[in-house]
């Protein structure tokens, strides 16, 4: 049974922007069935931001998302939008949305396409609200971004594989994990997959470093190897957050060689942590953020980003959600760096 809209709500666009998520279709077959449970249009626009300028769309319907909670990627596709950093491109969408009388622009991303929406509103008086989706998991105002917990899953299962080579080799993984310059991933990982070391922004700083400080840096890492190896016989992995060490993991690799004498092998995980079938967190989470940010248009609001804190469905002003990336936990840090100290203290 169709509800009332006793809202001017007759049309909203939706749009994916940024890096794809896995769960980013489950949030959109939520926006679509609850908008029509109270009889509003879904325009999608497709490739993010361009689909505005360059007028791709299409009206989503039943049938478009029939199936589709399951599927990685984004039926939308997705982009970053370079025209959007100026104006001209923000007054172009912008005109989009008044020819085809859109009365509402919901946008599943990341904090840069939070700053589309602020941009828009400059040129644009219909109502805006964001749901966060990025791996990443660095957006302020909620607790998981939709895909962070399957890219952590399939982060956790590529790295359980890696395990069985490092042990059979007893070798030393140098495994780098995506986050841009977050380390929410980096660390869930490392714990999960019993890493010796975790390197990320939150506990290892290298930037602004001198060359000396650096190797020193280098030193340290080559230590724990050293006293781990001879004490366990085994293997040894290290997670590290890309954009941590300049040059990346396989820079690093070189630098302990070249420095350190140690032998690392660097593996990349990359894009396969933005890809697949969500994992039920993501589906759910994707699922109660659409259905909210429909129902948070028909209350009138706008400007706002769906969050998710406490197990309750919450609210921020994207000005603030996009204020400050999101900390790793100082519970997530500590619990890694209780963890090893405690295991350095077990005798074999
Ligand atoms: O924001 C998601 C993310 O995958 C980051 O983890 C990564 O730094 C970035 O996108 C990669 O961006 P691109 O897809 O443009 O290479």
């Amino acid at each position: 049974m169709n509800e009332k809209n006793h809202s001017s709500l007759k049309r909203i666009a939706l749009l994916t922007s940024g890096g794809d998520a896995p769960g980013m279709n489950a949030a959109i077959r939520a926006v679509v069935l609850a908008a029509h449970h109270y009889q509003i249009e879904v325009i999608g626009f497709k490739h993010g931001y361009n689909g505005l300028l360059n007028k791709e769309f299409f009206t989503l319907n039943f049938h478009h998302v029939h199936g589709l909670i399951n599927q990685g990627g984004t039926l939308l596709k997705s982009a970053r939008c370079k025209a959007f950093y100026h104006d001209d491109g923000v007054k172009q969408a912008a005109q989009t949305l008044v020819n085809e009388s859109i009365d509402a622009l919901i946008v599943i991303g990341g904090d840069g396409s939070f700053n589309g929406l602020i941009a828009l509103q400059k040129y644009w008086s219909g109502q805006v609200i964001g749901i966060p989706g990025t791996i990443d998991n660095d957006v302020d105002g909620t607790d998981h971004t939709i895909g962070f917990a399957t890219a952590v899953n399939t982060a956790i299962e590529a790295i359980d594989k890696i395990r069985d080579t490092a042990d059979a080799f007893e070798r030393v993984f140098i495994v780098e994990l995506m986050g841009r310059h977050s380390g929410q991933i980096t660390f869930n990982v490392g714990i999960a997959c019993a890493a010796e070391q975790v390197l990320s922004f939150e506990n290892f700083s290298v930037a602004q470093l001198s060359a000396e400080q650096r190797n020193a840096r280098l030193i340290e890492i080559a230590t724990d190897i050293k006293q781990a190896q001879q004490k366990y016989q085994s293997s040894y992995i290290i997670t590290i957050a890309e954009n941590l060490w300049p040059g990346g993991a396989n820079q690093l690799a070189i630098d302990l060689k070249k420095h350190t004498e140690i032998d690392c092998t660097a593996c990349i995980l990359g894009y396969i942590q933005r890809g697949g079938s969500p994992v039920a967190k993501d589906r759910i989470l994707a699922t109660k953020m659409g259905v909210a940010a429909v129902q948070t248009l028909i209350a009138g609001n706008t400007n706002l980003m769906i969050g998710e804190q406490n197990n309750s469905i919450t609210t921020l002003l994207l000005t603030e959600a996009i204020k400050h990336q999101k900390r790793v936990s100082d519970s997530l840090i500590n619990a890694q760096k209780d963890i090893l100290a405690m295991a350095a203290q077990t005798q074999c």
